[in-house]
């Protein structure tokens, strides 16, 4: 599936049966993510996004509807040039292929990308965000598509989490899955990197006794922390920030939705670095 292949030779196939087809399939299942590495992306930018930042397509696979179109054309031209497959399939092996039935023209297979841990260490003005234990595709989603729209730096993946590399995930980023570096670790293995992070630590807690926006955030990297969506942050995680801050609330919701503190907490935090387009 790796060798390379003289441009312009694009495999058609019909058939579900296909064991190509199948490989690509089981990609809806974590397990077979897991197994071949790999993940889905649906959408012509998103694949061009994503080439353009260096990410390796396994697999191109364009509708027949695409045949002809110079963009695709391209695309699928930079796949065999890398080594990649293409593959022309009908719209009946497109919908299955992502469970859809108005599909998108295109899907690419990519490799999976980690960060590691041991590699992250940030500077002066960046900003990180560590999720603990998130379990909703659409929150990780939704937080790595605000990460990547405040240019902050990357998201830790802390204990048991949802795949980022689910489909529902890799929908909702919009496309910010292959601009934001994502890590993962273990709890213990977080807070040992944590005692090495020289910046500080702001976990975000309904006990919080700080109001988040009284926090100075300048001038040294920050470690954002976010609690799991049904127990919020474990005494363990809640203990190693140096602030408990607090989004205050006025109605009779008990908190807000995670991807939504996050996104509150990221603007104040990025807050002097987002001027443009900020009026008077
Ligand atoms: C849905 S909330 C968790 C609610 C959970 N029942 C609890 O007791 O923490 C998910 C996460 O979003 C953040 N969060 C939500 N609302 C918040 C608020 N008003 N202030 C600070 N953090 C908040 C916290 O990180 C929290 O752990």
């Amino acid at each position: 599936m790796n060798e390379r292949r003289p441009v312009g030779q694009v495999k058609e196939v019909t058939s579900l049966a296909n064991p190509i087809i199948k490989d690509i399939k089981a990609l809806a299942l974590k397990k077979f993510r897991d197994q071949q590495k790999a993940f889905m992306a649906e959408g012509l930018k998103l694949i061009i996004d994503a080439l353009d930042l260096g990410w390796t397509i396994k697999t191109l696979i364009f509708a027949k509807t695409g045949k002809g179109n110079p963009a695709v054309e391209k695309v699928a031209a930079r796949t065999v040039a890398s080594g990649g497959l293409v593959l022309e399939v009908s719209e009946k092996v497109l919908s299955a292929i992502t469970r859809r039935d108005n599909p998108q023209m295109v899907v690419g297979v990519f490799e999976q990308r980690w960060a590691r841990l041991a590699d992250i260490r940030p500077g002066n003005g960046d900003v990180w965000v560590a999720l603990d234990r998130v379990r909703d595709p659409g929150n990780l989603g939704t937080v790595l598509r605000t990460v990547d729209a405040v240019g902050a730096k990357g998201v830790i993946l802390v204990g048991d989490t949802t795949d980022p590399f689910a489909v529902e995930t890799v929908r909702a980023t919009m496309g910010s899955i292959f601009a934001v570096p994502v890590a993962r670790a273990t709890e213990a293995d977080f807070l040992g990197w944590r005692a090495g992070f020289k910046g500080l630590v702001v976990g975000t807690h309904l006990k919080g006794a700080v109001d988040y926006r009284t926090v100075d955030y300048q001038g040294r990297p920050v470690l954002l922390l976010m609690g799991n969506e049904q127990q919020g942050l474990p005494d363990s995680l809640a203990e190693a920030c140096d602030r408990l801050v607090l989004i205050p609330q006025a109605g009779r919701a008990d908190s807000l939705n995670l991807a939504v503190a996050t996104g509150v907490m990221l603007f104040e935090v990025r807050r002097g670095a987002l001027k443009i387009g900020g009026g008077a």
